[in-house]
């Protein structure tokens, strides 16, 4: 069967992924760890930037938002009282043809028949939960003394040391807590590459209010989030905002919406912001017997705070800045003959790599103490990669298909052998548009810098 053009397109892009270090399956020489990824030298970068990105405009850039960075290992009653315990699961079925397991609803219906979609086998179980806990094991005692887990969320070590924060930060509400790090699902049927994975990293925001202010502040994080996913490259008319329907909703849930996007395998959830009303906090505060209360000076009363939390997917946001910055488009070789080229269209701010320096002819001492030269005046500003191996089209392909924002040539011109007028000038040239201009090499740092931040 000939595959969709979104197939095809999903093929190339995870096989670039792999051949040039952006994603590789997890334990890949022992046949893999389903589930699981590991992100190689430039997926590192990537990712990075997107984190960075999130930090800076979630909290360097705000008076009203604290960082922390809890630990993964999760004490059980945290999660007992959260609810995740006794009810954070999927329903599952198993096909008794292929014994595949399947989440209930990835179960096709065909004349109103349910059938396995492995092979189409119809004696299939009645769907029952499971939970998506990893549970593990701390210390010498294997006892139920012992029992930890590996975080479903990040937020429940959010609202465990609310009191802690709220206590040094002196934060007035509103304010909120951000945290990145990673977070454990055992997925019945991880799928779309790294779309749905067992490990995975989250970027979340608790952001707590007065009872009456949260419906408000679930609406108003709806354009900041939209702002954050343009502002690194991904084009508005692929995102999406659905209204989570009241059945769907979780059930501490007053209001949710999901931030989509439209990927090759179709839309999909990059983010969920959810209004959460006080439920967190008051759990924690019955379980634990500690108050978890707000003393709120201006009317002298306490209340358990709400909250509304903006919940996104590094590796999600990761796949879809890749999947978005893929093209193919034509450009001339060595001699002029026309040929695809393979681009990675990323925002300046999130590419891997912002600036590759060439010189022109790497046998010529000149031009390569010169490169090497610039590439040590813009190190200390940006993510720089020095290549002299290869003709300077070939160089520059290389790059392209990385994503790499711009790229300078060091040529007999900057060594001021054509022109003295030139001397300490160097061509740039821009990924997308393949433009070049001809720039001071001094006055490099400012440009690129005013480019890339
Ligand atoms: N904290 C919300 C979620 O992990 O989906």
């Amino acid at each position: 069967m000939n595959k969709s053009p979104d197939a095809q397109r999903m093929e190339k892009i995870v096989s670039l992924c792999k051949r040039r270090g952006f994603i590789f399956q997890s334990s890949e020489i022992y046949g893999g760890l389903s589930g699981c990824w590991d992100y190689g030298p430039l997926g590192v970068e990537l990712k990075r930037n997107v984190k960075n990105y999130w930090w800076r405009v979630m909290v360097h850039e705000r008076d009203d938002i604290v960082g922390m960075d809890g630990a993964i290992l999760t004490h059980p009653e945290v999660l007992k009282a959260s609810g995740h315990v006794e009810g954070f699961s999927d329903p599952m079925v198993d096909c008794r043809t292929c014994k595949a397991r399947l989440r209930a609803d990835q179960v096709i219906e065909k004349k109103g028949i349910q059938q396995c979609p492995n092979c189409s086998g119809r004696d299939l179980t009645q769907p029952r939960p499971f939970n998506l806990m990893f549970q593990t094991q701390m210390g010498a005692a294997a006892d139920e003394s012992s029992i930890a887990y590996l975080r479903p969320e990040t937020a429940q070590s959010i609202f465990v040391q609310f009191k802690n924060i709220l206590e040094v930060s002196r934060k007035k509400l509103p304010f909120g807590i951000a945290q990145i790090g990673k977070a454990f699902r055992n997925e019945i049927n991880p799928r779309n590459f790294t779309f749905r994975s067992r490990e995975f990293e989250q970027m979340e925001l608790e952001y707590f209010c007065r009872p009456e202010e949260g419906m408000e502040l679930l609406e108003y994080w709806k354009e900041e989030r939209l702002k954050f996913y343009e502002n690194i490259g991904i084009s508005r008319d692929r995102l999406h905002v659905k209204t989570v329907p009241d059945e769907e909703r979780a059930f501490y849930s007053r209001g949710t919406y999901d931030i989509e996007y439209d990927f090759p395998f179709g839309r999909q959830e990059l983010e969920g912001v959810a209004y959460r009303t006080d439920y967190d906090l008051s759990q924690h505060q019955k379980a634990s017997g500690k108050s978890l209360e707000y003393f709120d000076e201006e009317t002298k009363q306490r209340l358990v705070p709400h909250v509304v939390e903006p919940s996104a997917g590094v590796d999600r946001t990761v796949l879809a800045l890749i999947c978005g910055a893929y093209s193919e488009d034509e450009a001339p070789d060595e001699k002029g003959k026309m040929e695809t080229r393979i681009v990675l269209r990323f925002h300046p701010r999130m590419a891997p790599i912002k600036c590759a320096v060439f010189p022109l002819l790497k046998n010529k001492e000149p031009l390569v103490a010169k490169a090497k030269e610039i590439v040590d005046l813009l190190r200390p500003h940006m993510h720089v990669f020095y290549d002299e191996s290869g003709a300077i089209g070939r160089r520059y392909r290389r790059q392209d298909e990385i994503g790499t924002s711009f790229g300078v040539t060091v040529d007999f011109e900057t060594l001021g052998e054509k022109d003295a007028a030139l001397r300490d000038t160097v061509t740039l040239r821009e990924r997308d548009s393949m433009k070049q201009e001809r720039v001071p090499v001094k006055d490099l740092p400012g440009i690129l810098v005013s480019r890339i931040s």
